[in-house]
């Protein structure tokens, strides 16, 4: 099993390479600098020695979302997204939040399935959210 670190503000640029490989529209250290000092920001990285895979989310009083959520692609399907998300689940949880809410493409089947497995569920819908186009669902998942 893949060792789980908590993201630090000196994993800004790591992350943002990481984002790129993975995302049409990255988010630049800057960004990723930003969203790791908000408030109720935290973030785990799998993989400390060899970066596998990170989650980014926010707590803010009794509600918790993720922000991003990616594996690199030599890591995937070998249960590292599952592990960081229950983790998340986990530290919101001991910060008192009751639920989870995150975003995802309607078309992006990997994501679905995942948030799906471990028992998350459609409370919304975003038209044409990403690009102007793909619709977004959103799920939430009960702490
Ligand atoms: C979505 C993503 C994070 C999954 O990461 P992962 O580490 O491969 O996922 P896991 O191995 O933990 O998968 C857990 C379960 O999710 C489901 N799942 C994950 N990837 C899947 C895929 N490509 N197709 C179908 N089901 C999938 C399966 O139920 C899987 O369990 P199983 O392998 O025992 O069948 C990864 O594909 C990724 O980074 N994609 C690009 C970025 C992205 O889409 N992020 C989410 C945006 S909201």
């Amino acid at each position: 099993m893949t060792d789980i670190v908590p993201v630090e503000p000196l994993h800004a640029a790591l992350l943002a390479g990481m984002h790129r490989i993975c995302f049409a529209e990255p988010w630049d250290e800057a960004a990723m600098g930003a969203v790791l000092a908000m408030p109720g920001g935290y973030g785990l990285l799998a993989g400390a020695n060899k970066p596998q895979g990170f989650i980014l989310c926010r707590i803010a009083a009794d509600e918790a979302e993720v922000l991003t959520l990616l594996v690199l692609p030599p890591f995937r399907r070998r249960g590292v997204a599952a592990a960081l998300l229950r983790a998340a689940l986990d530290t919101a949880h001991a910060a008192g939040a009751t639920a989870m809410y995150l975003e995802v493409a309607a078309d992006n089947a990997a994501g679905l399935a995942l948030y799906a497995a471990l028992g998350f569920r459609q409370v919304g819908r975003r038209p044409h959210y990403y690009g102007g186009k793909t619709d977004a669902l959103v799920l939430k998942g009960d702490l």
